[in-house]
């Protein structure tokens, strides 16, 4: 089973933390089951930008990211070349290390 590292951030997990994800689960459920609280306002329907992540190792073992995806992602708060919606990224058989962004575009509105 992969290991997850997630770095940590201010808000959501304090002081990082690192999992085991199954192969197949979607980056977001394994990080919510884990207790870090990624923001996922259209309920995983790749239809929002509050669970974009950024994948700092491991990007090339993740799923191909949709074209709706990648819609959706230029519209995220701090979009990187490594950037993914966590809730459309399936994790797969390699380490991963993610950054979660500072913002949201729900945080970055209420700024
Ligand atoms: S939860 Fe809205 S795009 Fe992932």
């Amino acid at each position: 089973m992969p290991t997850i590292t997630v770095l940590p951030h201010p808000e959501w997990c304090n002081e990082g933390v690192s999992f085991e994800a199954s192969p197949g689960e979607s980056l977001l459920d394994a990080l919510l089951t884990h207790g870090v609280t990624v923001e996922h306002a259209c309920e995983k329907s790749c239809a929002c930008t509050t669970c974009h992540v950024i994948v700092r190792k491991g990007l090339d073992s993740l799923n191909e990211t949709s074209e709706k995806e990648e819609d959706m992602l230029d519209r995220a708060w701090g979009l990187t070349a490594t950037s993914r919606l966590s809730c459309q990224a399936k994790v797969g058989t390699e380490p991963l290390e993610i950054e979660l962004p500072r913002y949201t575009v729900n945080h970055a509105r209420e700024r």
